[in-house]
């Protein structure tokens, strides 16, 4: 049997990995997902044959979980909106770290305590295993509570209660968190070293508890609600670390490894992230960025501005040969995806060239766009990342951009003072004619004027993204 156990621990861990080597493809990020899918289902039976033969635990609480547990995630999954895939995503990491936080706190739990003759008495760990359920619990409950706080500014609220997107900055807080992480390094230390085989071992686990759990929401509040993909990934990347914690504590080599694939690509994926934004990670964190009201917002210090409409739009379209369209964050909130593929069709209809221009930060989550996009089955090969496409902006006609803002911000090309500095951008302003699909001159994420909208050769079509499409449709359809 367990022969068998170790041959099925090992083949998940090598359909794991290339699976997470297909998932970096679009093409075969499908593929890849489906293989860690089947990894994981044969490291789950794999786990529960290896418990069951141990005795540790009956069939009947496993069926009831699976249960439960598959019921709820159907459910969730099948009603879950598109829009409200980060959030969703971010709940899941926090159950991982909760997992990590459960298991570490159960092994504490069972292994410290030991039962003779009605005595009860506290039982010394190795300092090894101190240490690693202490990281377990500690990465675990920040994992935890700083997902919740993330899904909470995602969602907007949580529990009936609302939740605002902007950072919350607590005064002192960069010393509260330098504080609860000195805490928790003493704490840990005495757990490991000090108090070793007496009942004070429970009492510094609880402190430790309290301290993660506390970490966790000081640090995510601080951080407003269009940097949450960068703390998701971050966070997804702490869930890994605690999952492989929880691997050393309980000696199980799979965890280690899933747990160690995660985190690094939780750490990869953040980085890539920062880059695209051209900002460090430590400014994600500890920079409160966001926090300032929007002051490139409104009117003032745009003079330039022309606004055009359905009708004047689509007769531009009718004479035009090549278009990109350029999705950002509107598209999401307008949910106006499935009419920019109707409007993209109806133009390769009428041998117009059309293309969909990602930029890797657009929208609130990495890949947001991409799958927006595919859900309205716009096909992968129409999807071009910002290096490939940014060269053919020149040749464009007309480029729509529907709901983005800061990802399309010339200043962030040459205005040194400008927070989006260096940020590389998608070229739009290249474009013959531009288009911009807003509802306002409301700024970005960012909150800074967009020089674009002043530009000569720019349109301003105010509008909810997808309001705009189906009349441009309405409009194409009578030219
Ligand atoms: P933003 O700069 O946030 O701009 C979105 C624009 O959408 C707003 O200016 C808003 O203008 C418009 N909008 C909102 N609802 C709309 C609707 N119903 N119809 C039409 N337009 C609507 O978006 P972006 O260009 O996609 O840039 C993303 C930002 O998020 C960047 O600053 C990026 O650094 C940040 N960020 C992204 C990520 C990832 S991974 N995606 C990670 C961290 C940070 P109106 O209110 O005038 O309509």
């Amino acid at each position: 049997m367990q022969t068998l156990i170790h041959v099925l621990y090992m083949l998940a861990s090598v359909l794991f990995i290339f699976g997470l080597k297909r998932m970096s493809k679009i093409k075969t990020s499908a593929q890849g997902n489906g293989m860690a899918a089947l990894a994981m289902l044969i490291a789950i039976a794999a786990t529960l044959m290896d418990l069951v033969s141990q005795g540790k635990i009956e069939w009947p609480f496993i069926i009831a979980g699976i249960v439960v547990g598959s019921a709820i995630g159907a459910w969730y999954a099948l009603t879950v909106q598109m829009t409200q895939m980060p959030q969703m995503v971010g709940l899941f990491n926090g159950f991982g770290g909760l997992s990590s936080f459960l298991v570490g706190f159960s092994f504490f739990w069972e292994n410290m305590i030991a039962h003779h003759g009605g005595e009860t008495t506290a039982v010394a760990l190795g300092a090894d295993q101190a240490v690693t359920i202490a990281l377990s619990i500690f990465v675990g409950g920040i994992t935890f509570s700083g997902s919740l706080v993330a899904y909470a500014k995602l969602e907007g609220s949580i529990l009936g209660k609302k939740v605002p997107d902007q950072p919350v900055l607590l005064p002192g807080r960069h010393v509260l968190n330098v504080a609860l992480f000195l805490g928790a390094i003493l704490v840990g230390w005495a757990l490991a070293f000090l108090v070793q085989g007496s009942f004070v071992h429970f009492l510094t686990i609880l402190v430790l508890s309290v301290i993660a759990l506390a970490m966790g929401i000081t640090l995510v509040i601080a951080i407003g609600g269009a940097d949450m993909p960068v703390v998701i990934s971050l966070l997804n990347s702490y869930s890994g670390i605690a999952a492989s914690m929880t691997g050393f504590v309980i000696q199980n080599n799979l965890l280690i490894i899933s747990g160690a694939l995660v985190g690094s690509a939780g750490l990869i994926l953040t980085n890539i992230m920062c880059k695209a934004m051209n900002r460090s990670l430590a400014n994600v964190i500890f920079g409160g960025f966001g926090a300032v009201a929007a002051t490139g917002g409104g009117k003032e210090g745009y003079t330039n501005v022309k606004s055009t409409g359905p009708e004047e739009l689509a007769m531009i379209l009718d004479a035009a040969t090549k278009v990109i369209f350029v999705p950002g964050y509107g598209l999401a909130v307008a949910q106006a995806q499935h009419a920019c593929r109707e409007l993209g069709d109806m133009l390769e209809k009428k041998g117009v060239e059309v293309s969909y221009a990602i930029h890797p930060v657009a929208g609130r989550m990495p890949g947001h766009m991409n799958v927006l996009l595919a859900e309205a089955n716009v096909p992968y090969d129409k999807l071009f990342e910002m290096d490939q496409i940014n060269a053919e902006f020149k040749t464009t006609d007309v480029a729509i951009i529907l709901g983005a803002n800061d990802v399309v911000n010339p200043a962030a090309l040459h205005d040194k003072n400008s927070p989006i500095y260096g940020m590389p951008i998608l070229n739009v302003h290249e474009a013959r004619t531009v288009v911009v699909v807003k509802r306002s001159l409301g700024a970005g994420f960012a909150g800074i004027r967009n020089e674009l909208f002043d530009a000569d050769n720019s349109l301003m079509f105010f509008s909810d993204a997808k309001k705009a499409l189906t009349d441009v449709i309405e409009e194409l359809k009578a030219v």
